[in-house]
């Protein structure tokens, strides 16, 4: 479903990738690995166009992303897309609430409760984001991922900051998105995430790499 097909970025003479090829499908949950500096984040940032690879395309369902004029972009990234940081990217001052109201797509029924509930957090929508702990703010964007339901997630080290038990509700809410047919990508140096993904593809190689790490939860 999304594709980097011969895909380049380079930032100045500095080459991070060359021919890079990529096909995640809808319903495969993919691990981006790879040294520090390999361009995983930069990668994400491409699929997500947020940043415009150097050179080869990024097909989406057929048509050409990079292509793409800034209204298009803008479309593709609110109808299909889903992004989940390690800093939670929370509009801090503002409620739950409000934090997953920004989620919805035109039409779309909010189903708050539900995903709340899933993540752990019933009853909590009046909240103020800047109040909660780490764990709790990055509940509340996995519950805006549900309220959202995009069909593409990109996570720059989603547990990057995480203890155990919220990084296992990040993996387990990401493997559901999947299950339910989203494409996800998870940029990630955890190997109990990376197990937990379909497959590895190493950014610093461009090849698949084993799924390998530790079968213990992360
Ligand atoms: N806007 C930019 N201008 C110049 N260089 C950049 C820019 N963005 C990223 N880089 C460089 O590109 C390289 C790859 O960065 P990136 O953040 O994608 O790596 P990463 O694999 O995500 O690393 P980490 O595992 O530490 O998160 C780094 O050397 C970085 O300094
Ligand atoms: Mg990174």
């Amino acid at each position: 479903m999304i594709t980097a097909e011969n895909l380049a970025k380079s930032f100045g003479d500095r080459v991070l990738w060359q021919g890079l090829d990529l096909t995640v499908e809808a319903g495969q949950t993919v691990a981006l690995v790879g040294a520090s500096g390999s361009g995983k984040t930069t990668l994400l940032n491409c699929l997500g166009l947020l940043d415009r690879p150097s050179g080869g395309r990024i097909l989406y369902e057929g048509a050409d992303l990079t292509r793409l004029g800034s209204g298009g972009r803008r479309r593709f990234r609110r109808d299909r897309l889903g992004y989940l940081f390690q800093d939670y990217a929370l509009i801090e001052n503002a409620t739950v609430r409000t934090n997953l109201d920004v989620a919805r797509r035109r039409g779309a029924r909010p189903g708050h409760a539900a995903a709340l509930e899933r993540v752990g957090l019933a009853g909590r929508e009046g909240e103020v984001v800047h109040r909660l702990s780490g764990g709790e703010r990055q509940r509340v964007a996995l519950a805006r991922l549900l309220v959202k339901r995009p069909s593409l997630v990109l996570a720059d080290e989603p547990t990057g900051a995480l203890d155990a038990d919220n990084a296992a509700m990040v993996v387990e809410v990401l493997r559901q998105l999947g299950r339910e047919g989203c494409a996800v990508v998870v940029a990630t140096h955890n190997d109990g995430v990376r197990a937990a993904c379909d497959r590895a593809f190493d950014v610093g190689t461009g090849r698949e790499a084993a799924p390998s790490g530790p079968a213990s939860p992360p």
